[in-house]
């Protein structure tokens, strides 16, 4: 492995590190040589996840954190350090969506999903970056959107503005942070299996009464030109690509990640 592909003595923080996405994220981070700093609001998620990753060989810590509580985000930062030394690089996962129809959405559910995806991501960048730069260190932020940013989910109105906002705020990051040669990037998965995904299903069946199962949701919601759900490693590895060396052309894009079924 060459020095353009390897991410060898870096430290990566995965935010929403317990489940889903984020183990598929820290477990291609890595295989290519970071150290990762899983955190999450679920401890008993955290313990599974990092067992998982020491499994395969990956120096791995957890802390407990959530993301719309900067202190302890904050303390991350810390832990990270004193583990593995100061984190060079911030994956941006922790996520929530709900499925409901746009009738019924209250303003209580648009603080619930901005205050987590947008707000809380926000903050998270923030710090990680003025905690770099006093260090004098080069990084990477990924921000894990979603192609809800690009197309419409008729049921998550609320996730698909947020997903936007992502996608807008990691143009306007990667633009300030470039003279702290901080790169910023996004990516906008199509249908990962995940328990979000399988949340969102159960909801598709429920709001159909049966018309439309689980079943049927995991044999038709992956990218027709993949023809199955795609997995969280597979969206790990486009993400661990954007920290190395090879990407550094690669700055303030969000980059979809589902097989090619968004094409803009
Ligand atoms: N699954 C998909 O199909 C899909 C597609 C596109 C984008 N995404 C995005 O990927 C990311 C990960 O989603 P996932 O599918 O793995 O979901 P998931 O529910 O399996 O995992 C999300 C994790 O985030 C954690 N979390 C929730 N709120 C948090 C908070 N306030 N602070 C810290 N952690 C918190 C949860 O405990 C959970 O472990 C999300 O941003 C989601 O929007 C998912």
């Amino acid at each position: 492995m060459n020095d353009f592909f390897n991410l060898k003595g870096r430290v990566a923080i995965v935010t929403g590190g317990g489940s889903g996405l984020g183990v598929g994220i820290g477990s291609a981070l890595g295989a290519l040589g970071a150290s990762v700093v899983l955190c999450d609001i679920k401890e008993n998620l955290l313990e599974k996840a990092v067992a998982d990753l020491k499994s395969e060989g990956i120096p791995v810590i957890s802390t407990i954190c959530d993301v719309t509580r900067p202190e302890t985000f904050r303390a991350t930062l810390d832990a990270a350090q004193k583990a593995f030394g100061t984190a060079d690089i911030l994956i941006n996962n922790a996520g929530v969506t709900k499925s409901q129809d746009a009738l019924d959405v209250t303003l209580a559910d648009w603080d619930y999903i901005l205050n987590i995806n947008v707000k809380g991501l926000f903050e998270c960048t923030q710090l990680f970056a003025k905690e770099l730069i006093a260090a004098q260190k080069e990084g990477h932020v990924v921000n894990v959107a979603s192609n809800g940013a690009k197309v419409t989910y008729s049921d998550q109105v609320h996730y698909c503005a947020s997903k936007a906002a992502v996608v807008n705020m990691t143009q306007c990051l990667a633009d300030s942070f470039a003279k702290h040669n901080i790169n910023v990037n996004a990516v906008c998965p199509g249908a990962v299996d995940t328990d979000m995904l399988k949340g969102c299903m159960i909801a598709t069946e429920q709001a159909t009464g049966g018309k439309v199962t689980v079943e049927d949701c995991i044999r038709t919601w992956g990218p027709p030109q993949l023809g199955r759900l795609i997995q969280p490693v597979e969206v790990g590895r486009i993400i661990a690509f954007l920290c190395t060396p090879a990407a550094q052309m690669i700055r303030g894009q969000s980059i979809n990640v589902d097989a090619g079924n968004t094409r803009f």
